[in-house]
């Protein structure tokens, strides 16, 4: 088989970056090592920047988001009992919309349907060939036969768990990372959220998220030891710990109810570069990870999407190499800033069990800087909504 692009995992990455190239009359074939039903029972994040809403319109799958995603003007961050509301459109003219990654998977998957774009479910032994050599290519065993896909580009989009990355000299590559010591507790239950807004906790107790799907689903989640175990927490207990970490006034009217599901996430930064190497060019969570805490894991893959899409349309369309010469270093810039952005607003709101009383007042006066000074108002909500691609 023979295609220009290669795209390696169905998840956000690679599915967007199909439907854009596909629109622009560019052939991909995408291969994914999951079922299609499993890569749409994950459960992952939901809040989209304006860029991410953007480029997913542009693409031609922002109907059912426009409908039924909800735009969000702010969130609050609490420390104890303090509520703190950052005014994204005071502060910074923009908005987010929460809409989840789950739905954003699923729009997608039915937009590549409607093209009839080849997409091939349960691949095994995926092996990237000749990446720096003049025919690179693909292998992969399916249905018990082994395939080879010829191609001119190949986009690893398979996820931190991939073979792209590895497939980079690792004489080549330069990893940073931060593993984080604890991790957070996620609840998914067919309730109405707790607020209309997010709700980021920072408590004694640890720290806290309210969250939303939508009007009759909500996420949450809680600070957990890495230690902890899914079947150490029965829903009455994660329920009361979730109360506790959030200002008494607000937390009186959670309404809780069966989790529908339930899992344990550890936080890690991490960061692999470059993101080219070849005629291979990573994106997404294979070439970099954020803890939750800022939102970006998912807006990060779609502003990677972004730049090599644009690349690649502007080389097959106009012979222009200028932007897929510029990728790894225009997307690292970016994703190093949502790198800070994420590790200081995990800082900023959970215990450390190495943290002592001077760290904890260093987390109190961010609190207040954000609570009563627009220049950190304006730099958290510039961050949060998205910096411009
Ligand atoms: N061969 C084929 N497919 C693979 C392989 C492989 N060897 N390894 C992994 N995959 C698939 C996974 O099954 C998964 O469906 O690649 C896909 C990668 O998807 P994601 O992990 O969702 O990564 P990405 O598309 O970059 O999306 C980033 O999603 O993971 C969240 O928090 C992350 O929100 C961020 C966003
Ligand atoms: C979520 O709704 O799952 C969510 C929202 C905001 C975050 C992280 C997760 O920062």
């Amino acid at each position: 088989m023979r295609t220009q692009v290669a795209i390696i995992g169905a998840g956000p990455s690679g599915l967007l970056l199909s439907q854009l190239l596909n629109r622009a009359g560019i052939e991909t074939v995408v291969l994914e090592r999951q079922s299609r039903a499993y890569v749409l029972s994950r459960i992952r994040a939901g809040v989209l920047e304006q860029g991410t809403v953007d480029l997913l319109t542009r693409a031609g799958v922002g109907g059912r988001m426009a409908r039924e995603g909800q735009p969000h003007s702010g969130c609050y961050l609490t420390h104890d009992q303090q509520m703190i509301r950052i005014d994204f459109a005071e502060a910074c003219g923009a908005k987010v919309m929460v809409y989840g990654q789950t739905e954003v998977t699923r729009d997608l998957y039915e937009a590549q349907d409607a093209l009839g774009s080849p997409h091939i479910h349960g691949v095994e032994n995926v092996v990237l060939h000749d990446l720096d050599g003049p025919m690179p290519h693909v292998t992969y065993d399916h249905d018990g036969q082994n395939h080879r896909l010829e191609c001119e580009f190949i986009a690893g989009c398979d996820g931190f768990h991939g073979v792209s990355r590895n497939s980079i000299p690792e004489t080549l590559r330069r990893e940073y990372e931060k593993v984080y010591p604890f991790g957070w507790l996620g609840v998914l239950s067919e309730t109405p959220p707790l607020h209309e807004e997010l709700i980021y906790a920072n408590h004694p107790r640890g720290f806290a998220l309210a969250s939303m799907r939508n009007p009759m689903l909500s996420r949450y989640y809680i600070q957990v030891p890495l230690t902890d175990k899914v079947e150490d927490w029965s829903d009455e207990a994660f329920w009361a710990e979730l109360k506790a970490r959030i200002p008494a006034d607000v937390a009186q009217g959670l309404v809780t109810g069966p989790s529908i599901e339930k899992s344990i996430a550890p936080l890690r930064s991490f960061v692999s570069e470059p993101m080219r190497y070849g005629a291979l060019f990573l994106c997404g969570d294979a070439a970099h990870i954020v803890p939750p805490t800022g939102a970006k894991g998912l807006n990060l893959a779609v502003s990677d999407v972004h730049y090599l899409s644009k690349g690649l349309i502007a080389y097959y369309t106009e012979n222009d190499s200028a932007g897929l010469e510029g990728y790894s270093t225009q997307a690292l810039a970016r994703i190093w800033q949502a790198m800070r952005f994420s590790w200081s607003v995990t800082t900023m709101m959970h215990r450390f069990p190495e943290h002592d009383a001077y760290d904890r007042q260093m987390q109190r006066v961010e609190l207040t800087q954000l609570a009563t000074n627009p220049v950190a108002q304006r730099l958290f909500a510039q961050n949060y909504t998205g910096l411009p691609y």
